[in-house]
């Protein structure tokens, strides 16, 4: 028997489980997230006698006379202070770092109240945060540190949240506290637990799948098959093809294909039953690239080919005559990696029925795109599946695609019991799209003055066993693979390559993250060439409101990239190694294809509720929502709750994707308030009890096939300017980051999105790599690469507001992934500056993170 405190109280145990499992399982404690269960993320970190230790690594029974504490513990003054100041610096985004993140500052301040700010990175450096880039956490924790200190009282001061007012986030408080609910936290009495056995190679025949000894299982409940499957073996966001389960007879396309899922009454003895169940394969050799996918005896990964689609963007005159009488030419070839997205929570989804209705709990990135997908797997009509979104954790792109949602419904479907599944991080690695890797062939040319004249670029993409959202990543890498530049010839061609890889899809930046690390490198060249620096080269290049940006839209009056630079203007010229790098990104899906933002809004106990189908996946849309809300009704932020997404009760909003829902959803915010405030006249909000409004913003552009002159491809585009600093060692110094954003809602949670993206940008540039041998990924999430606390340089934000006057959600564009594109081409300038060493891959080679 094993004795220990916890949280002040005495625990008397046998358990032979990790402190982890034990506190989650068997105590209820939540606070203590599994991110990775490899002691690599830092959710789990509890105090085992004031020093922060993870969880996931220790084991119960070597807890004999120990003091633990968790969040649960903390003393009301500790729990006000920390909540408070994490909230007031705008340091939680998706929140499921931060419990972990308090208990390891807590462990510094209870001996260091008065901490520098390198004692505090070390302090933070074994817990990981996707979202944050970490700025925001340490002002937090410098703050506490002060409120400690000082012994200073809490004040709230949220009374009002107009657009000017920089307020906290309605979630933050809970999310510190830990008592915000992701998926993996529901407990629902007599829940049963499933999971996919996976194929054993990336590309194979299933020749049989033999169940007969996992019957035999007392914990057994039901092994389900392809065959078992009610409706259609297959899903996929845009293009359905991506098999449920694989059927005895067919190939596998990669390593996260499942051939049967098992459901089992407990989480302890799954693995056991999966080990009983046989499957023989005839192992076959995987195509690793596109380059073997295009061979044309290549076998087809599907039905149609190897090729999921090509884009061709053509504008102007011959580029190849326009090259050839150019004063200045730069070809280059760049290659960039597969990136793993790492968000901090694991996929997990529950599923039960409730008479005829499949009702889920998730954590995605739109709920409407899983009850669309899942039906006609289970087949029934969509109405039959419920679903709830719960807090996420995070996505990035990540959570577009079903994971663990469809096995879920399925399991739920075919048993009738309450089902959980969950990947583990080492399959979570293994089975969702990644960012894609590129090959690029860019040729850019210039007049004798600078004056850029064409580009000509063939872009491969690796989109890996299954489309995902590989189309559209390639069209966006297409389409803004010219940069935020003036000129008008363009020919730039993209195919994305079906390989045994896993599949890649949607992650921030969204295939621009790619094409701008080419452009914006071979701009430095032709600038070198024509004898100016980069910085006066992409000035005189920069795109200017009337201008056509090289897709043919005209850039608009909100257009800032000059603004962006000169912002940085001072700055360039007080630094030696810097490099500077330009981006644009779109707002919104764009391209004709149907967009929309909606939402309800209803007067309720005296309350507004705003529901809209919008995912909240960290990035702040509950401020901005609420903001927007707040400003056009008058009142105050304690009379609105914001609900989360649900398809029984939230209008589709589209999916969070696209740098979006800041204009869509926020639009249709602003429109439903409007209404209200039309008949709210002489009343008082608690005279409306019942009143309900829903509304809609859309936008229609034009399809990538317009022939028009001038095509509105997108609502909008935001600008940026990031220029990358080293020291003398080749370290990152610093990074200033300009971004044009339009009119900005909430201040805290623009810069945060900055940061966060700025050091996802670092890591990609630097560090990041998701390597395979033969189609089979080697990384573990310690090994991603992931830039961790201590390695976090000052990041300067300057917010550009150019579009104030703008009516559609008050002039605000996308943030979200356009703070992560320029990031990786300035860091390639910094070191080509500070070494003279020409880099054309990512991550960059030779560089104080990389030898
Ligand atoms: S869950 Fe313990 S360190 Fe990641
Ligand atoms: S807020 Fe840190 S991982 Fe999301």
């Amino acid at each position: 028997m094993v004795k220990f405190i916890l949280n002040g109280e005495a625990v008397e145990t046998d358990s032979t489980k990790n402190l982890l499992n034990f506190l989650r399982d068997d105590l209820n404690i939540k606070s203590v997230k599994d991110g990775c269960s490899s002691g690599a993320c830092g959710t789990c970190s509890v105090l085992v006698d004031g020093v922060s230790k993870r969880a996931c690594i220790l084991k119960v029974p070597r807890l004999d006379g120990k003091h633990i504490l968790t969040i649960e513990g903390l003393s009301e003054r500790e729990k006000s202070v920390y909540s408070f100041c994490f909230a007031k610096a705008g340091a939680v985004q998706c929140g499921f770092c931060i419990p972990g993140m308090v208990i390891s500052a807590k462990a510094l301040l209870d001996v260091n109240v008065n901490p520098s700010l390198d004692e505090i990175k070390k302090a933070l450096k074994g817990n990981i945060c996707r979202c944050t880039g970490y700025v925001k956490i340490f002002d937090a924790v410098i703050m506490c540190a002060k409120y400690f200190r000082e012994n200073i009282e809490i004040e709230w001061d949220d009374d009002r949240a107009l657009i000017a007012d920089d307020i906290i986030r309605p979630d933050a408080i809970e999310k510190t506290l830990a008592k915000s609910v992701y998926v993996d936290d529901i407990v629902i009495p007599g829940m049963v637990y499933a999971k996919a056995i996976r194929t054993k190679y990336p590309r194979a025949k299933v020749l049989d799948i033999n169940i007969k000894k996992a019957k035999s299982h007392p914990d057994l409940i039901k092994v389900i098959l392809a065959q078992d499957i009610p409706g259609v073996n297959k899903c996929g966001h845009i293009v359905k093809d991506w098999d449920v389960l694989i059927k005895k007879g067919d190939i596998t396309r990669y390593v996260g294909d499942s051939v049967a899922l098992v459901v089992g009454q407990k989480k302890e003895t799954l693995n056991e039953i999966c080990d009983l169940i046989d499957v023989s394969y005839e192992e076959l050799t995987p195509l690793e690239n596109p380059v073997q996918a295009m061979k044309s005896d290549a076998p087809k990964i599907h039905e149609n080919g190897n090729i999921l689609t090509i884009q061709h963007m053509k504008r102007g005159k011959d580029v190849d005559v326009v090259i050839a009488n150019s004063k200045h030419v730069v070809k280059k070839h760049y290659s960039t990696p597969f990136t793993e997205h790492a968000f901090m929570e694991p996929e997990t989804a529950i599923a039960f029925m409730d008479n005829d209705t499949v009702r889920l709990y998730t954590a995605s990135q739109n709920v409407f795109d899983e009850q669309r997908e899942i039906a006609p797997v289970l087949g029934i009509p969509k109405e039959k599946v419920m679903i709830k979104a719960m807090t996420v954790g995070g996505g990035f792109g990540g959570k577009e695609d079903m994971s663990v949602q469809h096995h879920a419904a399925l399991a739920a479907f075919l048993t009738g019991r309450c089902v959980n599944v969950k990947l583990t991080r080492k399959e979570s690695l293994l089975i969702h799209p990644k960012r894609h890797a590129m090959e690029i062939q860019m040729t850019v040319s210039c007049d004798e003055n600078g004056k850029l004249t064409a580009i000509k670029a063939e872009i491969i993409a690796d989109t890996g066993a299954y489309a995902s959202l590989g189309g559209p990543v390639l069209q966006r890498a297409c389409t803004h693979a010219a940069g935020p530049y003036n000129y008008q010839n363009a020919d730039i061609k993209g195919t994305a390559v079906y390989t045994n890889n896993v599949p890649a899809g949607a992650f921030r930046g969204f295939g621009v993250t790619q094409s701008a690390f080419a452009i914006e490198s071979s701009i430095n060249l032709l600038a070198e060439m024509v004898g100016m620096n980069d910085f006066e080269f992409r000035l005189l290049n920069a795109i200017r409101p009337g201008q056509i940006l090289p897709n043919g839209q005209i850039a608009d009056e909100s257009t800032a990239y000059v603004e962006c630079l000169e912002t940085l203007a001072p700055y360039y010229k007080k630094h030696k190694s810097v490099g500077l790098a330009g981006a644009l990104k779109n707002t919104g899906l764009g391209v004709g294809v149907p967009d929309a933002g909606r939402c309800i809004i209803s007067v309720e106990n005296g309350i507004v509720h705003i529901r809209s189908g919008a995912a909240r996946v960290g990035q702040g849309l509950d401020v901005v929502l609420l903001k927007i809300a707040c400003q056009t009704l008058n009142i105050e932020p304690s009379k609105i709750v914001i609900k989360q997404p649900n398809t029984a009760r939230t209008p589709n909003s589209g999916t969070t994707t696209a740098s979006r829902q800041t204009v869509f959803t926020g639009e249709a915010v602003r429109v439903a308030c409007e209404k209200l405030i039309e008949d709210k006249r002489e009343k008082s909000i608690s005279d409306m009890e019942g009143y309900e409004y829903l509304a809609e913003y859309s936008f229609d552009s034009d399809p990538i096939t317009s022939t028009k002159k001038n095509p509105v491809s997108h609502v909008a585009y935001g600008y940026a300017a990031q220029m990358v600093v080293l020291d003398d060692s080749g370290k990152i110094e610093k990074v200033y980051a300009a971004h044009d954003v339009g009119n900005v809602i909430s201040k805290t949670a623009c810069e945060g999105q900055i940061e966060g993206g700025v050091i996802m940008g670092l890591g990609y540039a630097l560090t990041e790599d998701f390597k395979y041998v033969a189609c089979v990924p080697t990384a573990t999430y310690a090994k991603l690469g992931l830039f961790r606390a201590d390695m976090t340089p000052d990041i300067d934000v300057f917010l550009i507001e150019k579009n104030k006057s703008s009516k559609i959600a008050y002039g605000a564009k996308g943030i979200g992934e356009i703070a992560t594109i320029p990031t990786a081409p300035a860091t390639a300038l910094a070191y080509y500056k500070l070494d003279g060493m020409f880099r054309q891959s990512l991550p960059l080679k030779n560089t104080a993170y990389k030898k």
